[in-house]
């Protein structure tokens, strides 16, 4: 479902490269870890340090895999869209192979990852087959899929990833919804089944980074992360 029939704020909307091509330099800066970090940091069903290999499917500027490292994952695999992001997580030196391309055809060797890993990127993707798909194809048996994503119902809400330029103006990334009945067909029709499944709520560690947000937005589901296996 495209976002566009649930935006209350039409600031202007980028396709993902030339949005996450401009966002790139204070990207950083910006991203709240409440996102994603502190799900990753509350998953049971993943033990990071089994993951002798990892593949990091929208990489970003390297943070979901400076996390990985640091939280005990072996090597790790990146691979996005945006050349902007790459040279940043280039940068961090966190990565083993570092490839500009498609979560949806990575060309990474099939069976060889113990872990992959897909960190605020569904949205942005018309569709969710070929991200579960490729997850799918990547992992050995017995290997696990992370996801974690903007929560469907926030976007509902009408907000979708966005950032701010110098000048003030915000600006949009292209956005998709998913309903979570949607990652749950996908996941299935891949062959996995679900382990786990948490939501992250705007609460008090939210207040601290988004004041303005708490009266509107206490306790709605913000993120969420699911473990496939
Ligand atoms: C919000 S950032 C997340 C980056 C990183 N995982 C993190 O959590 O900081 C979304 C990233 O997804 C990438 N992306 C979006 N669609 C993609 C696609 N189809 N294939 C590869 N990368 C994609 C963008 O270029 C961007 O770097």
């Amino acid at each position: 479902m495209k976002f566009d029939s649930f935006d209350t704020r039409h600031y202007q909307t980028l396709p993902v490269q030339d949005g996450y091509g401009e966002w790139a330099a204070t990207y950083e800066a910006t991203v709240l870890d409440v996102m994603d970090k502190r799900l990753l940091a509350r998953l049971t069903m993943v033990n990071w340090p089994d993951a002798a290999r990892a593949a990091d499917l929208g990489c970003g500027t390297g943070r979901t895999g400076a996390w990985l490292k640091t939280s005990g994952v072996g090597a790790v695999d990146g691979i996005d869209l945006t050349a902007e992001m790459l040279e940043q997580a280039q940068a961090k030196a966190v990565y083993q192979r570092l490839e500009r391309g498609d979560v949806v055809a990575t060309g990474f060797d099939a069976g060889a990852y113990d872990l992959v890993v897909n960190c605020l990127v569904d949205e942005h993707l018309p569709n969710l087959d070929g991200l579960y798909r490729e997850a799918r194809r990547l992992l050995r048996p017995g290997g696990k899929f992370v996801l974690v994503g903007y929560h469907p119902h926030f976007l509902m809400l009408g907000i979708a990833a966005h950032f701010d330029r110098e000048n003030g103006t915000s600006v949009a990334l292209e956005s998709y919804v998913h309903l979570t009945s949607d990652h749950i067909a996908a996941g299935h029709a891949a062959g996995f089944e679900l382990m786990e499944m948490i939501e992250g709520l705007i609460d008090e560690d939210w207040v601290k980074a988004k004041p303005n947000w708490v009266e509107r937005y206490w306790n709605h589901p913000v993120t969420f992360a699911m473990v496939w296996g």
